[in-house]
């Protein structure tokens, strides 16, 4: 499918600099602002993109500009959190336009890999209001995200909080996950695809980068470009040391 055909059925297509950031700003230098200062716009072709690129180059900045761009929580959460702990996120969202297609979105939820613990926490508080109707953590599995691991909360609320035509933004979510719940998650990913999500998601990993119809999208320091999963660094690396570890560990460590 190309461009032009795909881009009303994604609920994000676009997203470029509108907007000057002052010279002070942090975020003028970071490589992936810089970059798309030179670009007429960073399209986005598929269901599921993934951004990747060295720690430090703006991936995290860039989704949590596009989520908060999209009218969520910066600390995570679906449309309806409001909840602040603390305002450490940038104002990139002030700086981007973010283009939409025209197809509506009836779900949503943006998960950075250390809010979790705030959104459990969040749903735990609204539960213990008096409120008609069930209790929120029903939609989430049942069970309190404080009293289960970082891997089980993250698993019980894909496979029971997210609902299809939707739009899901991810950050590192493979940080919570063993390979076998990452498995798990994108045999998630791929039904919720198929009921018309998109998903927007920053990784290292080079299992998660090799979803089916995927695009990767890689940040340097140059260049903001789309790529092959097996050419970028991370599932070079890993492949290297996967196929010899021994042979690795001792090029590393003497
Ligand atoms: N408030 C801030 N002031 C200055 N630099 C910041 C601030 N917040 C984040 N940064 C810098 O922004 C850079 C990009 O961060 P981030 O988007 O988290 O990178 P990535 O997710 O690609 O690893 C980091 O190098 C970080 O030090
Ligand atoms: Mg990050």
């Amino acid at each position: 499918m190309d461009y032009e055909t795909i881009k009303d059925s994604l609920y994000v297509n676009n997203v470029f600099l509108s907007k000057e950031i002052p010279k002070e700003n942090y975020l003028r230098k970071l490589p992936v602002i810089s970059n798309l200062k030179k670009m007429r716009g960073l399209k986005l072709t598929k269901p599921v993109t993934f951004f990747v690129g060295e720690n430090g180059v703006g991936k995290s900045t860039l989704i949590e500009g596009i989520a908060v761009a999209m009218g969520f929580n910066a600390e995570g959460g679906s449309l309806n959190f409001r909840f602040s702990t603390r305002e450490s996120h940038s104002r990139l969202h002030e700086y981007i336009t973010v283009s939409r297609g025209y197809r509506r979105r009836k779900d949503g939820f943006f998960l950075r890999a250390e809010s979790l613990y705030n959104v459990a926490s969040n749903i735990d508080d609204l539960d213990h209001e008096p409120c008609p109707g069930p209790p929120i953590i029903s939609s989430y599995g049942g069970v309190s995200l404080h009293e289960q691991s970082h891997g089980e909360s993250f698993m019980a609320l894909i496979e029971n909080r997210f609902c299809g035509n939707g739009l899901y933004i991810l950050d590192e979510p493979e940080a919570a996950l063993s390979p076998m719940r990452l498995m798990r998650l994108m045999y998630c990913m791929k039904e919720l695809v198929d009921r018309n999500s998109q998903f927007i998601i920053s990784t290292h990993s080079p299992i998660l980068m090799s979803f089916p119809d995927a695009e990767v999208i890689e940040i340097t320091e140059e260049e903001i470009k789309s790529v092959d999963y097996k050419e970028t660094e991370h599932f070079f690396i890993t492949k290297r040391f996967m196929d010899a570890p021994e042979q690795m560990l001792k090029d590393l460590l003497g």
